[in-house]
């Protein structure tokens, strides 16, 4: 988890200043119309607020100790990051260059609607399937957010061609991330879960089932961890 949280901060310090200042001439990606910039800054910015309150929803400590906190950054990650994020991102879909683009249309929708599901489940109250979809949502974020410039570059430095390298990393990070992801959630299925509920402090989740100890009172999501 600290290798995520480190990431996730190294990652939003190095990419958001650019798309903070309000001029275009600081855009790594040279805008093609008056609104791309303004779309860009808006999905980096809101893209910053999920990577970064995704992050706090694998905390056990904190659901267990604050699950408000759990619940109010499940909110931001949703409402002000993922879906803003991926709204702009297919608003973008136009003027996006290169091979694999196609990709973002995918990645995007997946995104939010895993998220938006996710978010469904714990208002229903099912958390394993709440857990199920905003891992599946954290997965495919990972996955085109950050990893797809690290994989194209990687590939790149490999001697692999531009076109292929960016077409490969468009669709390999989400997908690959998202088997990964699954095969997380099956292994840990069984797993005691830490935090769950206020008046069950601790839960067994069956492999595929609900937590019925998460019945009860207004518990915090279980996200995992
Ligand atoms: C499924 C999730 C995502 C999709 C589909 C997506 C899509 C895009 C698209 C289409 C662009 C325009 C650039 C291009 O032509 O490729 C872009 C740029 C960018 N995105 Fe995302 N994005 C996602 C998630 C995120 C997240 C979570 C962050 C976290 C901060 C992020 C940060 C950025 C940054 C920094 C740029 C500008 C590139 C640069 O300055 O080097 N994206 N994204």
């Amino acid at each position: 988890m600290i290798i995520f949280a480190v990431a996730a901060i190294g990652y939003v310090v190095y990419k958001l200043p650019p798309y903070l200042t309000l001029d275009p001439a600081n855009s790594r990606i040279p805008p093609e119309h008056a609104l791309h910039f303004a779309f860009l800054s808006g999905h980096v910015i809101s893209g910053s607020v999920a990577l970064l309150t995704a992050v706090l929803q694998f905390l056990p400590w904190l659901r267990r100790k604050y699950p408000a906190v759990h619940r109010i950054s499940g909110r931001l990650y949703i409402f002000v990051g993922a879906l803003p994020a991926a709204v702009l991102a297919l608003a973008m879909y136009p003027v996006t260059p290169g091979p694999g683009r196609v990709a973002v249309l995918f990645a995007a929708s997946l995104w939010s609607i895993a998220a938006i599901f996710g978010w469904m489940a714990a208002r229903q109250r099912r958390y394993a399937a709440h857990r199920r979809w905003m891992v599946y949502s954290f997965a495919i974020m990972w996955g085109y957010g950050v990893w797809v410039f690290v994989i194209a570059n990687l590939l790149v430095e490999i001697g692999v061609d531009i076109p292929t390298a960016v077409e490969s990393a468009r669709w390999g990070g989400w997908t690959g991330n998202l088997l990964i992801a699954h095969w997380w959630l099956e292994r840990t299925a069984g797993r005691t879960i830490v935090g769950v509920a206020r008046r069950s402090p601790k839960a067994k989740v069956a492999p595929g089932a609900e937590s019925p100890a998460l019945a009860v009172g207004s518990a915090p999501a279980n996200t995992g961890g």
